[in-house]
């Protein structure tokens, strides 16, 4: 039940300044980060890390999201919980910020539609990454982070949970 997953914070989240206050949103609901690093990638490990989007979404849409990607440098955390897979998506909200909830990191910070960017031949900036299920979470993690970049410590939430 307590589950890792990878989150990222895209780089219109970096360049728009939002970090500290996206982190906190983790932070304030009782998920630890047990690895953080800061990664301008490249387009070879951005199709790894994307490995089955032009599958599923198309060729053109993995080009635009490549460009964008690689604008900038991406925050990459581990973040662990319970089920946080699901947990972390729930915050994170839907893929298109005109259809994500308020509340919700891309509700709140963003509202392109699918329209504006495909019109536009833009990736959509929806300011985060988190794994999809449990399965990407694992090889996800696994990617971009080693054994000994991922560290164990108590945080007070787990005090608080467990008593
Ligand atoms: O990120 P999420 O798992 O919600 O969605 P995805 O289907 O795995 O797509 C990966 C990313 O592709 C999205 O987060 C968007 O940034 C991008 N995308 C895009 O730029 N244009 C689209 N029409 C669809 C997705
Ligand atoms: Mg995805």
């Amino acid at each position: 039940m307590i589950e890792k997953t990878l989150v990222l914070l895209k780089p219109d989240a970096v360049q728009r300044g939002l970090m500290g206050r996206i982190i906190s949103r983790f932070e304030d609901a009782g998920f630890k980060v047990i690895g953080a690093k800061m990664v301008w990638m490249d387009k070879e490990f951005g199709k790894k890390h994307y490995f089955d989007v032009a599958e599923r979404r198309g060729e053109q849409v993995l080009k635009v999201l490549l460009e964008f990607m690689t604008r900038g440098p991406v925050m990459a955390m581990c973040v662990e919980g319970i089920n946080a897979v699901e947990n972390v998506r729930k915050m994170v909200g839907s893929t298109e910020p005109k259809s994500a909830q308020p509340g919700t990191i891309r509700g709140d910070f963003a509202h392109v539609s699918y329209g504006y960017a495909d019109n536009n031949g833009i990736g959509i900036k929806n300011l985060i990454h988190a794994s999809g299920n449990v399965e990407e979470a694992k090889q996800e993690v696994g990617l971009w982070f080693k054994d000994e970049e991922l560290h164990s410590y108590k945080t007070v939430h787990e005090i608080h949970i467990r008593e």
